[in-house]
């Protein structure tokens, strides 16, 4: 099991738990979190999900780049699709959820965290969205939900650099809600306290909230294509491979 679910209470805490890999998320992992995602979101006992990484390192380094390597652009679409799953069920279940970002939080991490209601990193943590330096684009989501936490001028910086922030610049830029050591205690007492509130209220507080979705289907296909370039090729063996990427433009 790689994503695997306590209970504090009404509190359910989901545990990415891929160590050896600073918790990037394969198709098993994917799938697993998923699936407890979809349980969550029907179980009335289970009042509010924190979302974190195991270990010290790593909320989740992202996709599997490895993996991704490999894909055609098919494949790639559904690839998308399933991540695109996981984000819209952290943002659309109906009660709130949280990420304790405890370390890297770097493409699809940081879409998952962005799918999250609220976000809290450790001060060690790092986020960002590094896509680019890989030939391809965000496919979770940080295309839209970026730009609608952190405003589209935040969100075009770190999309189209690559650069990653450190937790206070997450602070700075409305990334992270607060840096929080340890991040999960804090997480956990901010958990203890919605799960004393209205579910009722609650839920429509949060539907609310989440009227007017962007463009995220667009995303899901334009990631897809991206995988018939040869730069994404490129990128993405690059990255197995240790050495930077040579990009020709097509
Ligand atoms: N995919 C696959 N493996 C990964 C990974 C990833 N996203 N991130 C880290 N790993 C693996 C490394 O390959 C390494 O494994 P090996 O020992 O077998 O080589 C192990 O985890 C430890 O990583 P490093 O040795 O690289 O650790 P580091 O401390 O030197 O660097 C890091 C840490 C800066 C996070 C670096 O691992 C890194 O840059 N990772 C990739 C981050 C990234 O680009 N994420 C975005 C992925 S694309 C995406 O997510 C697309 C999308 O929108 C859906």
């Amino acid at each position: 099991m790689t994503a695997i679910v306590d209970r504090h209470d009404a509190v359910a805490v989901v545990t990415i738990d891929r160590q050896e890999a600073l918790n990037a998320l394969n198709v098993e992992t994917l799938t697993e979190l998923r699936d407890r995602l979809r349980e969550l979101a029907d179980d009335d006992s289970a009042r509010v999900v924190v979302l974190t990484g195991a270990g010290d390192r790593a909320f989740v380094a992202g996709a599997d780049i490895k993996y991704m390597s490999g894909l055609g652009a098919e494949e790639a679409k559904e690839w998308g699709a399933l991540g695109h799953e996981a984000a819209r069920l952290l943002e659309e279940m109906p009660k709130p959820t949280i990420a304790a970002i405890n370390g890297f939080a770097l493409g699809g991490g940081c879409e998952l965290a962005l799918g999250c209601d609220l976000r809290y990193a450790s001060s060690k943590a790092r986020l960002g969205q590094p896509e680019i330096d890989l030939g391809i684009v965000p496919g979770w989501g940080g295309t839209q939900r970026l730009a609608r936490v952190c405003g589209l001028g935040i969100a075009k910086e770190l999309i189209l650099t690559g650069r990653p922030v450190e937790a206070e610049e997450a602070l700075r830029v409305g990334l992270v809600n607060a840096v929080a050591d340890p991040v999960l205690e804090h997480a956990l007492e901010v958990a203890q306290k919605l799960a004393a509130k209205s579910p009722v209220a609650l839920r429509v507080a949060k539907r609310l909230l989440n009227l007017s979705p962007g463009a995220l289907e667009r995303e899901a296909d334009e990631f897809g294509d991206l995988f018939a370039s040869e730069d994404a090729r490129e990128g993405l063996t690059a990255f197995a491979e240790k050495r930077p990427p040579r990009f020709v433009g097509r």
